[in-house]
């Protein structure tokens, strides 16, 4: 049975206290993005298998090799999102964008790729991402990369790579293209099969091939931002300088390409050395998407983050979210009378908000073994109502940490709380 009850390979359950580091990444995503004036948004987890080929490229790893797609009952192809642009782009496209509207929005969740699992790749991963659309200006691509590193700079993240490049228009690319294959051309036969296929279909990726021999051919190969058109260059040069003047310390890369192919004009990437060999924390750049049943393209900037690598970034830099206690008051009651004093105590305190997060125990175990559970679950405040309590009509309210013991009628318990609370 135990192969049965373990998570599917490159997926896992969370518990406490991991949840705990997601929530608190959580509310500073929130937190930061708001003050951008992004809006939350949530798409489905599956869409139509043409949202994602249509936007993300057919020749792309992703599409090719990694979409978990399926048919419904109906005979439709459905995929699991493999990344979030696509189907933001398409809840956009339905909800209606007018000609010089903006929409600037952030998500977070579940994505889906069939990948190898590795250390920092996984088959469901989490995203927290954020696009704005309709803004065609520089601009807006270095405020999205300045806003990605002040995301990074909340949440405590230092020593990350910036690193920023330009693919162009779609105009720019076939002499880029031809230039690209004239270079790689002599010497195919020594690069990998991967890059052998992409040589046709896709000659941008081998740009950037993780395989030591193709990564040391690649270096030689003519620089993308060189080869630009006018407008293009411009348009890079304008990212730059708003970056600098943002203060944002980044580097040009010649090589990145990024792996989707609706990128248009600037790409980027953020690395850190603590994730070993996936070591990219985050990646975007400025995209062209035709929306849906329309032939409309319409452009956006925007990024998305691993929530596992962010964690495990903050992890290996030691920042830790504040642990949460399984209760902070906890209520015992050994005796069959007692269970249902204790129970009806709890639903008061919990419907008057007091006391945090009770704990009524009503296994009907010694007092002895029921002080253990209330030691081993952090509340900081035992309620007692034994035989002598329940003769009485009191509470023994004890303090955890200093050992001190209050008798309060049990009436009162919920007012004596809120006077201690105060
Ligand atoms: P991406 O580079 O494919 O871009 O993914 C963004 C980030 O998601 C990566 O930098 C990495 O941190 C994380 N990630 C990707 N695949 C995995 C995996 N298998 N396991 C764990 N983490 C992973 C996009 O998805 C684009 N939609 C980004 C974007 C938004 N571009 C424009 N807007």
């Amino acid at each position: 049975m135990s192969g049965l009850t373990e998570p599917l390979p490159g997926t896992s359950d969370l518990w406490e206290p991991e949840v705990a580091e997601w929530r608190d990444l959580e509310g500073i995503a929130r937190n930061v993005f708001n003050r951008y004036g992004y809006t939350e948004l949530r798409t489905p987890i599956m869409e139509r298998t043409e949202v994602f080929v249509r936007n993300l490229g057919n020749e792309t790893d992703v599409v090719q090799k990694e979409m978990y797609t399926f048919q419904d009952r109906g005979g439709r192809s459905l995929s699991l999102r493999p990344e979030g642009t696509a189907g933001v782009m398409r809840a956009i496209a339905n909800h209606g964008l007018n000609t010089g509207e903006e929409c600037r929005v952030f998500y977070m969740g579940p994505m889906f790729r069939g990948e190898r699992p590795a250390a920092g790749r996984r088959r469901q991963f989490h995203q927290v991402g954020c696009e704005a659309v309709g803004c065609n200006s520089p601009w807006m691509d270095a405020e999205t990369i300045a806003m990605l590193v002040h995301f990074l700079a909340e949440l405590g993240i230092t020593g990350a790579k910036v690193m920023v490049n330009s693919r162009g228009l779609p105009e720019d690319r076939p002499p880029i293209a031809a230039a690209l294959k004239e270079y790689f051309r002599p010497h195919l036969a020594e690069m990998c099969p991967d890059c052998q296929r992409r040589f046709e279909g896709n000659v941008w990726r081998m740009l950037d091939c993780k395989v030591p021999a193709c990564h040391e051919i690649a270096l030689g190969a003519p620089h993308i931002a060189d080869l630009l058109g006018e407008a293009s260059k411009d348009f890079f040069a304008k990212v730059c300088d708003g970056l600098k003047s943002l203060g944002v310390d980044f580097e040009v890369a010649p090589r990145l390409v990024r792996g989707l192919d609706y990128y248009v004009h600037t790409v980027f990437e953020i690395t850190h050395t603590a994730l070993g060999a996936q070591d990219a924390l985050a990646g975007g750049g400025r995209y062209q998407i035709t929306l849906p049943g329309t032939n409309t393209a319409i452009e956006g900037v925007g990024f998305a983050a691993g929530i596992e690598r962010l964690l495990m970034a903050r992890n290996a830099l030691g920042i830790k979210a504040e642990e949460q206690p399984a209760a902070d008051t906890y209520i015992i009651g050994p005796s069959a009378p007692a269970i249902p004093v204790a129970l009806q105590l709890a639903g008061e305190l919990r419907s008057k908000s007091l006391g945090g997060r009770v704990h009524a125990d009503f296994t009907g175990r010694s007092m002895k073994g029921q002080f253990r559970s209330a030691n081993k679950s952090g509340a900081k405040r035992v309620l007692v109502i034994g035989d002598d309590e329940l003769a009485n009509g009191t509470v023994t309210c004890k303090n955890m940490a200093d050992g001190s013991q209050t008798s309060v009628p049990r009436a009162e318990v919920a007012a004596w709380l809120e006077k201690i609370s105060n």
